[in-house]
């Protein structure tokens, strides 16, 4: 990418106190935990490990993931050496890192509805590596469009573009996606990594609402989301048989929730049913046509339609 690592937030001497602060006061947390995953002893290694490389200090600040970083891990080729142990597991045996597989997926998608013309947008777009990244070699009049509420992304985004060759037929816009006001504009809308942060179920039908208005009549939705998981089956033996959908090993599990849970309390956990999904797309607007999930069964991609 073209944006280095130094011009990332998290370099100075300022930021440097920050995290030490930050850091100190996740200690605190873990030592007075009534229950913790993992032992105390290898928790707090973890948290030490999570500060020695950029996108561990990242997480540890934001508790979830921007533009950048989002495409760092997905752009990652597995069992590339890193520096830290630490990060190498987040990037190949984590179910974070598991995310990949899906994006390979929404590439798939995307490039279903790449017709010459037709104009294809992504929200929350980070650097937009999912439009970015596809073969227009049949659709020159085709159109991108990257929205997101952060500056430096959409900046990365339109660097991203000019680098394929498509900074003149990609627009960029700073926006919230709650606050879009855009109408009848879009014949394929990817939304990857948002609805994801938000909790609320009324906020995701509003979300999803404009999300239909945006989009032509008969224009199509791209949308992931994150089902619930099993209970850990150190806590429930009887249902361990469903992680083998997930393909992580119990060590790796354990690990993945101290780290995401006990220490760095993830904000983007927030778990929709497929059956609640298809009733909030529905109360926005939007006619659902297919849920495609990995082989093995998680990490679903929702595909729907604003009628004509
Ligand atoms: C996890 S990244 C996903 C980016 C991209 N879709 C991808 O898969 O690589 C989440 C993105 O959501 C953006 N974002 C967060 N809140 C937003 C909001 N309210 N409206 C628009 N974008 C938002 C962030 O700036 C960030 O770029």
């Amino acid at each position: 990418m073209s944006s280095t690592i130094s011009h990332l937030p998290g370099s100075g001497s300022h930021d440097d106190a920050e995290l030490t602060g930050i850091a100190a006061a996740v200690e605190q947390r873990l030592r007075a935990a009534d229950r913790l995953i993992m032992d105390l002893d290898e928790e707090l290694s973890l948290l030490a490990g999570l500060q020695e490389f950029p996108l561990g200090r990242f997480l540890l600040r934001n508790r979830g993931l921007n533009g950048y970083w989002t495409s760092y891990i997905f752009r990652y080729e597995p069992g590339t050496p890193t520096e830290s142990d630490t990060e190498f597991w987040l990037l190949n045996r984590s179910l974070l890192s598991g995310a990949r597989e899906r994006y390979q997926r929404f590439r798939t998608e995307i490039s279903r509805s790449i017709t010459d013309g037709a104009v294809l947008a992504s929200l929350p777009c980070g650097v937009m590596d999912d439009l970015v990244r596809q073969d227009y070699g049949d659709a020159p009049g085709a159109r991108l469009v990257g929205i997101d509420i952060d500056e430096e992304s959409l900046r990365l985004a339109k660097e991203n573009a000019a680098s394929r060759g498509w900074g003149d037929r990609t627009d960029v816009v700073l926006s919230d996606a709650w606050e879009l006001g855009i109408d009848s504009e879009f014949d394929l809308l990817v939304s990857n990594g948002l609805n994801m942060y938000e909790p609320d179920p009324g906020r995701l039908v509003a979300l999803y609402r404009n999300f239909a208005r945006a989009l032509r009549p008969g224009g199509r939705l791209l949308l992931s989301f994150l089902t619930p998981p099993p209970p850990p089956p150190w806590e429930a033996p009887e249902r361990a048989g469903e992680w083998q959908r997930y393909g992580i090993a119990e060590h790796d599990l354990r690990r993945e929730l101290a780290l995401f849970g006990d220490i760095i309390q993830a904000k983007y956990l927030n778990f929709v049913s497929e059956a609640d999904t298809r009733a909030q797309l529905a109360e926005a607007g939007l006619e659902v046509e297919s849920v495609g999930y990995s082989d093995g069964g998680v990490l679903p991609i929702v595909s729907a339609v604003r009628p004509r």
